[in-house]
């Protein structure tokens, strides 16, 4: 399965949700996931994220293994984005800082 990792938090630019054949996003304050459940592989968001935030779960930096988990566990909470909408105002300057993960809203 695909999974977001921490490039979208305060980023949420959406476009992944454009390309998903399985509508398998679902949409957080700030942040998306992805459902294990509904992700088929299929590799089509990976190169719509401007942040590259999708990863494989097997390719996911060892930095990040803690957002495979996550992605399972927001997927439940979480209500299914299937249109683009904008990118917060500040997606920019968010793009490059690392360590986002204590900014996650849920
Ligand atoms: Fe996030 Fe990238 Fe989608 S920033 S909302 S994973 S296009």
């Amino acid at each position: 399965t695909y999974v977001v990792t921490e490039a979208c938090i305060k980023c949420k630019h959406t476009d992944c949700v454009d390309v998903c054949p399985t509508d398998a996003f679902r949409e957080g304050p700030n942040f998306l996931v992805i459902d294990p459940e509904e992700c088929i592989d299929c590799t089509l968001c990976v190169a719509e994220c401007p942040v590259d935030a999708i990863y494989a779960d097997d390719d996911v930096p060892d930095d990040q293994r803690q957002f495979i988990a996550l992605n399972e566990e927001l997927a439940k909470e979480w209500k299914p984005i299937v249109e683009v909408k904008p990118a917060p105002e500040d997606a920019g300057m968010w793009a490059t800082v690392k360590d986002k993960l204590k900014f996650l809203e849920r």
